[in-house]
């Protein structure tokens, strides 16, 4: 096939992202003072947009067409986003060189690892199974434009 017959899935970027945002965990684990911090906001902006445009293009047309199981799916997802917010702005709150950070950001990695590994099995086999490629195809553009503006 052509590559240039294949239009982007939004699966795809999201994928695609949660690759770039399991790089920042490893560089934040490794980094320290003010550079641990700064990617640390790097992160939490692009997670924060990443789940805010989740939830406004992706998750409402999979759970209106999932049945209650598909439902719950989403409905777990959007709440291990809000764990991870909360985490978030507990590490936001707290100074890099309090004792408690590293063990904070402990935390906020066990939720965002777990939430990508589970959103990429069953949150995308449920929208494989409720929406054609073209509706994914269709949802990349609007997703990077959701993404942008949250930012
Ligand atoms: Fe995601
Ligand atoms: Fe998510």
């Amino acid at each position: 096939m052509d590559i240039f017959d294949k239009k982007t899935d939004v699966l795809e970027q999201i994928k695609k992202e949660h690759e770039k945002f399991r790089d920042l965990i490893k560089q934040i684990e490794e980094a320290s003072g003010s550079s641990k911090k700064s990617i640390f906001e790097t992160l939490k902006m692009d997670v924060s947009a990443h789940h805010k445009a989740e939830e406004a293009v992706v998750f409402p047309d999979v759970k209106s067409k999932s049945d209650e199981d598909g439902q719950e799916i989403v409905r777990e997802m959007i709440e291990e986003h809000n764990l991870s917010t909360y985490q978030m702005s507990l590490l936001d709150r707290t100074s890099v060189d309090n004792e408690t950070w590293d063990a904070k950001f402990a935390v906020l990695k066990e939720v965002l690892t777990h939430h990508m590994d589970e959103e990429e099995k069953e949150l995308f086999k449920q929208a494989k199974k409720v929406l054609t490629k073209d509706e994914l195809a269709q949802k990349y553009g609007p997703f990077e434009k959701k993404e942008e503006s949250a930012k």
